[in-house]
């Protein structure tokens, strides 16, 4: 990690991987301003910690709230937008309004915050967005339609939005992890297996984070694909599958 303070917006930081990430540059030095609906699991007294309640579902109320954090903390130099929740199944059994929600709580805020930031972000010497996206959006798969297609249309927007701040020190990058064992899986009916080789830790997004955020000024690191070494995926009430 670079010796310079960095001032980061996190989404989705207050558990899994957007929470070890934070854990990660707070215990770097950096200053961290975490936004999700609870931080309630969330014990710290680090006042370079600042969380902010927000509930990214509600699309309307954001662009102000956006606006009042970028006015409260003019120095924030990165975001990280990880903040979002999985949601399976076959086409048929999601209705229209779930459709709607989990695009617009996956994709559609996360690009309100970039959006948000943005003109500031492209004024710094040096700055960086990095979307948390998924194995989801480099295939689509079973039951994962609408999943797949926000983790598709995440990626599209780094994709374009890295070529678009070529010319400033703005560096866009994605991280598409595949299984990593948090509270993601506690309401799906599959979960990765137990061992440690089935499974990523929200550890390995911080750490690759940090490498990111320490790369040499004048490169970018366009996109990470990181896995666990023997991916097992376990359905609750059945038996294992490699
Ligand atoms: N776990 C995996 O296997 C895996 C793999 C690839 C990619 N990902 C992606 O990684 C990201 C983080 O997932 P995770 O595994 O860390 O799961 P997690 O532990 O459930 O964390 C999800 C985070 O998103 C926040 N969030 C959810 N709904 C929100 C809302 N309406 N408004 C504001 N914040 C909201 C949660 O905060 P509150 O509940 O406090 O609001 C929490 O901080 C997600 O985008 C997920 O798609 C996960």
């Amino acid at each position: 990690m670079s010796q310079i303070r960095r001032v980061t917006l996190i989404t989705g930081a207050s558990s899994g991987i957007g929470k070890a990430i934070t854990l990660s540059l707070l215990q770097a030095g950096h200053e961290v301003i975490g936004l999700a609906r609870d931080f309630s699991q969330f014990n710290s007294d680090n006042t370079l910690f600042h969380p902010i309640s927000i509930d990214f579902s509600k699309l309307g109320a954001l662009p102000e709230k956006l606006q009042a954090i970028n006015k409260r903390f003019p120095a924030i130099d990165s975001l990280i937008c990880c903040a979002g929740k999985g949601q399976f199944g076959s086409l048929e059994n999601f209705s229209y309004d779930q459709i709607e929600q989990l695009m617009a709580l996956n994709f559609t805020s996360q690009a309100f915050v970039a959006r948000a930031f943005i003109p500031t972000l492209k004024q710094k010497e040096r700055s960086n967005i990095i979307f948390i996206g998924s194995e989801a959006a480099l295939a689509g798969s079973r039951k994962g339609t609408i999943y797949c297609a926000s983790k598709f249309a995440l990626r599209g927007f780094a994709q374009a939005l890295r070529d678009e701040s070529a010319r400033s020190g703005l560096s866009v990058s994605i991280i598409n992890p595949g299984m990593v064992k948090t509270n993601f899986f506690s309401e799906l009916d599959f979960e990765p297996g137990e061992e440690p080789s089935n499974h990523l830790i929200p550890e390995d997004i911080a750490e690759t984070v940090s490498l990111i955020l320490s790369s040499r000024a004048g490169t970018v690191i366009d996109e990470i694909n990181l896995n666990p070494q023997n991916r097992v995926v376990q359905f609750k009430n059945r038996k294992p599958k490699n």
